[in-house]
């Protein structure tokens, strides 16, 4: 499974991606304001800050405007994956703008339909928020089943499974059980994944052991 950095924040973007573990990152307009940096320059800095796909999110709703915005935000960078929201007209964009060559991640999927035609249309990515789903009293994770089933039935769809609005390490669990293609994370929780409160008492008893041998492995010959 890969892991993209959900955020618009180049300094987490950058410590994240010293690590190697990152695959990508996602924004999109709510976390560009965050950010408070012009849209172009914190794209600059995130593309070559990593090599994988970077999501950026297109702000127009008709299918004019947003294949026209596409084109920027794809031709901006080779590693953009144009986002756009999973509506009639952002299906139709979807479809052109993969006919140009560029990537689509198709944003804002809350059900298995949508997830089917966001396949149909082409798209690279599809963005299921399993998160936003929990908020209002329905199984985020269950639409993941559902489109991981949907797709495996038909593999000529090529769409990849992007589970977003993830908010803690056991919706990544379980998209990894599932067989999602990506998890985006927002980096405080991504750091979460690598803790374990046992493995800080193991290593803080090895070490005291180690100690108590008065050896150092870099003193041998
Ligand atoms: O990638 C979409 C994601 O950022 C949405 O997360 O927590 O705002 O639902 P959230």
């Amino acid at each position: 499974m890969k892991f993209f950095a959900d955020t618009a924040d180049i300094d987490e973007i950058r410590d994240l991606a010293a690590t190697g573990l990152l695959d990508g990152v996602t924004t999109n307009p709510s976390l560009v304001a965050k950010a408070g940096r012009d849209f172009f320059d914190v794209l600059k800095d995130i593309c070559a800050a990593v090599e994988g796909p970077v999501s950026a999110e297109v702000t127009a709703t008709d299918y004019d405007a947003m294949v026209q915005e596409g084109r920027r935000l794809a031709d901006f960078a080779d590693n953009i994956a144009v986002k756009v929201p999973l509506t009639w007209d952002g299906l139709k964009a979807c479809k052109t703008l993969r006919q140009a060559g560029a990537m689509v991640n198709v944003t804002l999927c809350f059900s298995a339909t949508q997830a089917l035609f966001a396949a149909k249309a082409g798209a690279t990515f599809v963005s299921p928020f399993v998160g936003r789903l929990d908020d209002i009293s329905e199984d985020g994770m269950q639409l993941i089943r559902d489109i991981r089933l949907i797709y495996d039935n038909y593999p000529a769809l090529e769409t990849e499974i992007l589970v977003a609005s993830i908010r803690h390490p056991m919706h990544v669990v379980e998209a990894a059980r599932i067989g999602a293609d990506v998890c985006t994370v927002p980096p405080a929780i991504l750091r979460k994944l690598a803790d374990h409160p046992l493995t800080d008492k193991g290593l803080k008893a090895f070490l005291a052991d180690w100690q108590g041998t008065g050896q150092s492995i870099l003193d041998k010959p």
